[in-house]
C-alpha cells in the first residue's frame, strides 16, 4: 500500500512537472509502461557555442589511429570546433572496419601479400560485418547518411552441420528441421512429464491445462489420446513442394528418433539468436561496412587525417603532449598538442615508447589478443539460392571453419561472395599459419561436405585476412580477465594529457558501439576538462 501510494505521489508529480512524455519514461522507468526505454548511456556532443560562448580558445587534439574509436573522437570534439589531427598507420581509414573488393591489398606480418581478384560488385567485410539495432552505430549512420539493408543472421532455411556428434553425423541440417524436431520432442517429454503429475509440486491442474496447450502449439505434438508424441510436422520442411492441383507436397522425413536428435546437440545451437547482439533484425550499410569509416573520415575532413604515419614515442608534457612518428615518406616528425588520444588496440600501443609509466605499460599489455579469421570466396553462381534456396544467413558447424555466412547482398545476381570461415581461437591459428593457397584449400574441403563439389568448381575468387597477423591491428580484438581491476581502471583515466580510448575499453568488446561509446566518453572527459579549466 505505501510502495504503490508513493508511486502514484511520484508519478503526478513528475506528470505535473514535466508533462506527459516525462510521466511516460518514468513510467518506463518503474517498469509500468509497456515496453521500458533502453538507450545509450546519456551523451551530449561538445557543441561550436561552447567555446566561442565561455571565451575560450579551442583546443588542439591529435588522435592515434584512425579506426572507429579514433575518427568518431575527432567527428565528436570537431562539432565544437577543436583543431584535430588523426594519424593512422595504415593507408585507409577504418582499421578493423574493413571491406575488402577487387584490387585491395594486404601484407601481412609474415611478409605474405595477397591481392583480392572479385568482381565489381563484389565484396566482403573482413572485420565487423553485422548492426543490431540497439546499437549507437545505426545512430551514426544516421547522422551520416549511410544507408543501411538487413543483415540475415538467422535463416531457417540454413543448416547446422555436426560431424562430430554421437548421432546425425555428417548430415546437413535445416534450421528448420532442427528446430521442429528438438521443439517437438522437448515439447513430447514435458507434456508427458505434466500429464503423468511429475511435476504437480510446481503446478496447478490450470497451470497444467495452459503449459500442455502451449507445448501442444509450440511442438506440433499430438493430443493426450496419442501420448503426446511428437512424430515430424510439416515445420520440418518438405522432400517435395507442395504445388498445384493434387500435389500435396511430400514432408521431409524420416523423423530422426528422440534419442537421435538430443545425441545431434543441433540443439545446442539455438541459443545464438537469443543473444541481446545476435538477434534479428540485423543491419549492414549498403555496399560495404567501411561506409561508416570513409563517411566519418570525410565528416572530419579528409586533411585532417594523415595515412602512413606511424607513431614512435607518446609523451606527456607539463601542458600538453606530444607524438613522434614516422610519415609515409620515412621522415619522424613530431606535432603537439593539447591532449592526446591513443585510440589504437592496447597491445600496439604498449611497444610505442612512451613517458607515461610502468603501470600504463603493463596495464596495456593485460588484455589478451584474440585470434579471428575471415576468408571471402567468390562464386561465378549464387547455387546456394539457385540449388538450395539459401538467401542470406549462416551455417554453424562443428568444423575448424566455425561458420559460413550466405551474402546478404545481391540476391538473385549472377554471382556471389560467401564467407567460407570465420573463426577464432586455436582454429583462427590453425589457418592463419597456412599460406592463403592453403587456407583456402581447406575451407573448401570443409565446405565441400555441406554443399558437395560445386563449393571447388564454382570457386573463381578468394581473399583471407587474420587479424592476429594484420599490421596495427595484431588481433580480432581482445579478452580481459578482469574489467573491473586495477588495470583497465587505468587505462579509463588519462595519463596526464593522454587519454585512451577503443572498444577494448568498452563492456561491448568486438562490436563498432564499443568504440563509438568510448570515443563518446574520452569525447565528454577532454571538454569537461577543457570547459573547468
Ligand atoms: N561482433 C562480432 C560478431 O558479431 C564478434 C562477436 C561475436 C562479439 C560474438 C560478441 C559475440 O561476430
Amino acid at each position: 500500500m505505501a510502495v504503490e501510494a508513493s508511486r502514484r505521489g511520484f508519478l503526478r508529480s513528475v506528470g505535473i512537472a514535466g508533462g506527459a512524455g516525462m510521466l511516460y519514461s518514468a513510467m518506463g522507468a518503474l517498469g509500468l509502461a509497456p515496453v521500458p526505454e533502453v538507450s545509450a548511456e546519456e551523451y551530449r556532443a561538445p557543441r561550436s557555442g561552447d567555446f566561442a560562448l565561455s571565451g575560450r580558445s579551442r583546443k588542439k587534439v591529435l588522435v592515434l589511429g584512425g579506426g572507429i574509436a579514433g575518427l568518431a573522437t575527432a567527428y565528436e570534439l570537431g562539432k565544437a570546433g577543436y583543431d584535430c589531427r588523426i594519424l593512422e598507420a595504415k593507408d585507409r581509414p577504418g582499421g578493423r572496419n574493413w571491406t575488402v573488393r577487387g584490387g585491395t591489398t594486404l601484407t601481412d606480418l609474415d611478409g605474405r601479400t595477397q591481392k583480392a581478384s572479385f568482381s565489381k560488385g563484389q565484396y566482403m567485410n573482413a572485420g565487423p560485418a553485422r548492426l543490431p539495432q540497439s546499437h549507437v552505430t545505426l545512430e551514426y549512420c544516421r547522422e551520416l547518411g549511410v544507408p543501411l539493408e538487413v543483415f540475415t543472421n538467422q535463416n531457417a532455411n540454413a543448416y547446422i552441420y555436426q560431424e562430430n556428434s554421437a548421432a546425425l553425423a555428417g548430415k546437413p541440417m535445416r534450421w528448420r528441421t532442427a528446430k521442429a524436431d528438438v521443439y517437438g520432442y522437448v515439447s513430447e517429454l514435458l507434456a508427458k512429464a505434466t500429464d503423468r503429475g511429475s511435476l504437480d509440486k510446481e503446478l496447478t491442474a490450470t497451470d497444467k491445462e495452459r503449459l500442455i496447450a502451449f507445448l501442444q502449439n509450440f511442438g506440433a505434438i499430438k493430443g493426450k489420446a496419442d501420448g503426446f508424441a511428437y512424430t515430424g510436422s510439416d515445420r520440418r520442411g518438405y522432400s517435395v513442394e507442395p504445388g498445384a492441383a493434387f500435389e500435396e507436397g511430400t514432408v521431409l522425413g524420416p523423423v530422426p528418433s528422440l534419442s537421435d536428435v538430443v545425441a545431434s546437440g543441433v540443439g545446442q545451437r539455438f541459443s545464438f539468436e537469443f543473444g541481446y547482439d545476435q538477434a534479428m533484425l540485423m543491419f549492414q550499410p549498403v555496399g560495404g561496412m567501411d561506409a561508416i569509416p570513409y563517411a566519418l573520415a570525410k565528416a572530419v575532413g579528409q586533411d585532417r587525417i594523415t595515412y602512413g604515419a606511424k607513431a614512435l614515442e607518446v609523451k606527456n608534457l607539463q601542458d600538453g603532449a606530444e607524438v613522434t612518428y614516422q610519415d609515409a615518406d620515412g621522415r619522424t616528425r613530431t606535432q603537439r598538442a593539447d591532449f592526446v588520444v591513443a585510440a589504437i588496440p592496447p597491445m600496439v600501443m604498449a611497444r610505442v615508447k612512451h613517458n607515461l609509466g610502468a603501470d600504463v605499460t603493463a596495464a596495456l599489455k593485460y588484455p589478451t589478443a584474440v585470434p579471428v579469421g575471415k576468408v571471402g570466396l567468390e562464386y561465378g553462381s549464387r547455387w546456394w539460392e539457385t540449388d538450395e534456396h539459401i538467401y542470406g544467413g549462416i551455417t554453424p558447424t562443428d568444423m575448424d571453419l566455425s561458420t559460413i555466412w550466405y551474402p546478404s547482398y545481391g540476391y538473385q545476381g549472377r554471382r556471389g561472395t560467401l564467407i567460407g570461415y570465420y573463426n577464432f581461437g586455436a582454429n583462427a591459428v590453425a589457418y592463419s599459419d597456412l599460406p592463403h593457397a592453403q587456407r583456402v584449400e581447406r575451407a573448401v574441403s570443409r565446405g565441400v561436405k555441406i554443399h558437395g563439389e560445386k563449393y571447388r568448381s564454382e570457386l573463381e575468387h578468394a581473399f583471407s585476412v587474420a587479424w592476429h597477423r594484420t599490421p596495427y591491428i595484431e588481433a580480432g580484438w581482445v579478452g580481459w580477465t578482469s574489467q573491473t581491476g586495477p588495470e583497465y581502471q587505468l587505462l579509463n583515466k588519462p595519463a596526464g594529457h593522454v587519454y585512451f580510448a577503443g572498444d577494448w575499453l568498452s563492456h561491448v568488446i568486438a562490436w563498432q558501439h564499443g568504440a563509438f561509446t568510448s570515443a563518446r566518453k574520452v569525447v565528454t572527459d577532454i571538454h569537461e576538462r577543457v570547459m573547468a579549466a
